[in-house]
């Protein structure tokens, strides 16, 4: 009989996850993949915010009553985009896009039990925070290659996330699309363990505009940590323009104009009766804004200061961060120089322009199939401004804050990528975290499974698991590859990402040099300034000299020639737009 029961016990622990999950307040049927993983697809981690919770804070999901199994086979909506002509908007395969958009995918090795505590990687994807532009990956394989759980979340995003004004503030919440993301963390930790993960060693990663709601959270959570996670991994992060309420308002009023609530009494209660699609627009904006709750400051002022939380991270740059993100049919460096200060809204002045030209613009570059003849040069400038420079200084702040932090760069080479000119693009790296096959949009060939770069991928992944497990990225990585040393302010190492030649390089001088010119211009593109044509870059870098024969600043050019922040039909923060349907979004750019 004792022994029946040791045995029953035993027999007990050893029962795998089954695809029909009880989470007492629901039960979800997920599907055993023949590769050895379940996956459980559109779980519900909040209520719908539609009607009255439209412009609320995330609650949590409604019980299901009656025995009711609920259909976790098949992916759910994601979020509906902030443009009516984002390329979610457009049929897709893999995804439709509605309000009612608050779920996360689950992918666990199905030998995984409720005793397993296997690392959890919660996956927040980009979209400039006015897309869900890496929705639906296929996390199986990285789950099953690195023995972890994989989560990606849905989150609100555009107007339907961020919109800001004292109206949303007194009936209804700001910030929810950040919400949504912790709304989604909690979530997670409450549940994971019925799939077989640790709640205790959940590592958040995010791409882009997902890196950057993380860098925001690493700054809301320095003093009073949830617990939510114990690592973060930023993959290509920037910044994006953090509003003030005031600067938010002009938005607001972008929106009741362009919906007709501006007539009514009562905006909000209009703006909350409208079909959701009524609220779409090209030419409002919204962000992730200063609120005095979860977003107190920009985040380059709290990493510098060291206000985060301290917590080991991984944060990196592909190569050519900006080939994707700046009009591809630049011509003229006025042209260039226009994007440029447009990205700052206006603030550089006319010899922070002149330096922009003769360290970027005057560079020698080839010209590519079907681009303009200055697209090259603006893209590299784009990527130190919005990407590489960005990153270092996080990455700056979290080092003197004597935390410990990794940085890369993906500098994977891909021949037809390179022959086009794209290079190793903006957020490329996904494609070596997920594997090419899973991810979205046209991946790299080279990276599929009988491609040259196909070697990168394994190496990637363990790199990425070893981190979700032990917080190191070193403890568990690839046989022969490299040992991954911390990034520090004097250092500055990285690990470089290339099939073949991995290995750790300091940042390169040159790029450090433009990064220090770059430097007082970073804080311009995270707030809008109020100060047009006045901001001064560092002329002493050493780099971009003033004084030589340059172009000049052509009249168009004027610091003070900007559009205001109420009217700027301005791309929204160009950096943070997928890496998917770029080719939909460049033509979109080309057609402004
Ligand atoms: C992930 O890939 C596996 C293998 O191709 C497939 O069976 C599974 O349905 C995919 N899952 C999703 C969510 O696409
Ligand atoms: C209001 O909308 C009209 C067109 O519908 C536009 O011409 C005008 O500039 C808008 N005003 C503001 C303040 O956004
Ligand atoms: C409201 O917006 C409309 C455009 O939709 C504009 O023509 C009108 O002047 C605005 N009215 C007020 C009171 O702002
Ligand atoms: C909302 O608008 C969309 C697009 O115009 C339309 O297809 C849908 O039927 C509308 N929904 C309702 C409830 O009116
Ligand atoms: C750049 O030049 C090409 C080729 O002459 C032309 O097709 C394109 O429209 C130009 N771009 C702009 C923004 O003028
Ligand atoms: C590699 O595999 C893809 C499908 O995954 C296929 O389309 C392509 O033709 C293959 N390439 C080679 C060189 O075999
Ligand atoms: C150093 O960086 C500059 C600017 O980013 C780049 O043009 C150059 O090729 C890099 N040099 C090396 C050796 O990587
Ligand atoms: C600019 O270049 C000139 C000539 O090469 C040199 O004399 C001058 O010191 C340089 N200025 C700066 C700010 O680097
Ligand atoms: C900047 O240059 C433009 C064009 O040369 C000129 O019109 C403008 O006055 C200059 N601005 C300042 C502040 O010097």
């Amino acid at each position: 009989m004792f022994i029946f029961i040791i045995l029953l016990s035993l027999c007990q622990t050893a029962i795998a996850v089954s695809p029909l999950v009880d989470l007492s307040y629901t039960k979800i049927q997920g599907t055993a993949l023949s590769s050895g993983v379940t996956q459980w697809l559109g779980v519900r981690y909040a209520a719908p915010p539609v009607g009255t919770l439209r412009f609320a804070a995330p609650i949590d999901p409604p019980a299901t009553t009656g025995g009711i199994v609920v259909d976790a086979t098949r992916f759910q909506p994601i979020c509906l985009p902030n443009s009516p002509t984002d390329f979610t908007m457009k049929p897709n395969k893999r995804f439709t896009v509605a309000e009612d958009c608050l779920f996360v995918n689950v992918f666990a090795p199905s030998g995984a039990t409720p005793e397993s505590k296997l690392g959890v990687m919660y996956f927040v994807q980009g979209g400039g925070f006015g897309s869900n532009s890496n929705a639906n990956f296929n996390g199986s394989d990285l789950a099953l290659f690195g023995n972890i759980v994989v989560v990606q979340v849905n989150y609100r995003v555009g107007v339907f996330g961020f919109a800001q004004s004292k109206e949303i503030k007194a009936g209804g919440s700001l910030n929810n699309g950040l919400k949504d993301v912790v709304q989604g963390l909690k979530w997670t930790k409450q549940h994971i363990s019925s799939f077989g993960g640790n709640p205790e060693q959940m590592v958040a990663s995010g791409d882009s505009a997902g890196a950057s709601a993380l860098a925001l959270l690493l700054a809301a959570f320095a003093d009073n940590d949830p617990g939510l996670f114990k690592g973060v991994i930023m993959e290509s992060p920037s910044v994006a323009t953090i509003r003030s309420l005031e600067q938010g308002q002009e938005q607001y009023a972008c929106l009741t104009n362009a919906t007709k609530c501006n007539k009514t009494a009562d905006t909000l209660a209009c703006l909350r009766s409208l079909n959701a699609t009524a609220l779409q627009t090209t030419t409002c904006q919204f962000n992730p804004h200063l609120d005095d709750d979860l977003v107190k400051k920009p985040s380059l002022d709290s990493f510098a200061a060291g206000a985060v939380l301290k917590i080991p991270t991984i944060a990196g740059t592909c190569t050519d961060e900006g080939t994707k993100n700046v009009p591809k049919d630049t011509n003229t460096t006025a042209q260039a120089l226009q994007f440029v200060n447009d990205q700052a809204f206006g603030a550089l002045s006319n010899s922070s322009l002149s330096l922009i030209a003769q360290t970027y613009l005057n560079a020698p570059q080839p010209v590519f199939p079907n681009s303009g003849r200055m697209w090259r040069q603006l893209a590299n400038a784009h990527g130190d401004f919005r990407a590489h420079c960005i990153t270092a200084r996080l990455q700056d702040g979290l080092a003197a804050a004597g935390t410990t932090t990794y940085n890369y760069r993906y500098a994977v080479l891909d021949e037809q990528q390179e022959a086009l000119g794209f290079g190793a693009y903006h957020t490329v790296e996904l494609n070596g975290v997920f594997g090419a096959a899973n991810t979205d949009g046209a991946p790299p060939a080279s990276y599929r499974s009988n491609g040259t770069n196909a070697a990168i991928v394994p190496i990637t992944m363990a790199y990425w698991a070893s981190f979700v497990k032990t917080l190191d990225p070193n403890a568990d990585r690839a046989p022969g590859t490299p040992e991954w040393k911390p990034w520090t302010v004097a250092g500055q190492e990285r690990l470089r990402f290339q099939t073949g030649n991995i290995g750790m390089e300091k940042m390169n001088d040159t790029q450090n040099a433009r990064c220090t010119m770059l430097n007082p211009m970073l804080a311009a593109v995270e707030v809008p300034t109020s100060k047009p044509g006045t901001l001064e870059l560092n002329s002493a870098s050493g780099v971009g000299n003033a004084s030589s024969t340059g172009p000049g600043i052509p009249q168009a050019q004027s610091g003070g020639d900007m559009p205001s922040l109420a009217t700027a039909a301005n791309p929204i923060p160009l950096c943070l737009q997928r890496m998917t349907g770029v080719a939909l979004f460049v033509s979109a750019l080309l057609s402004l």
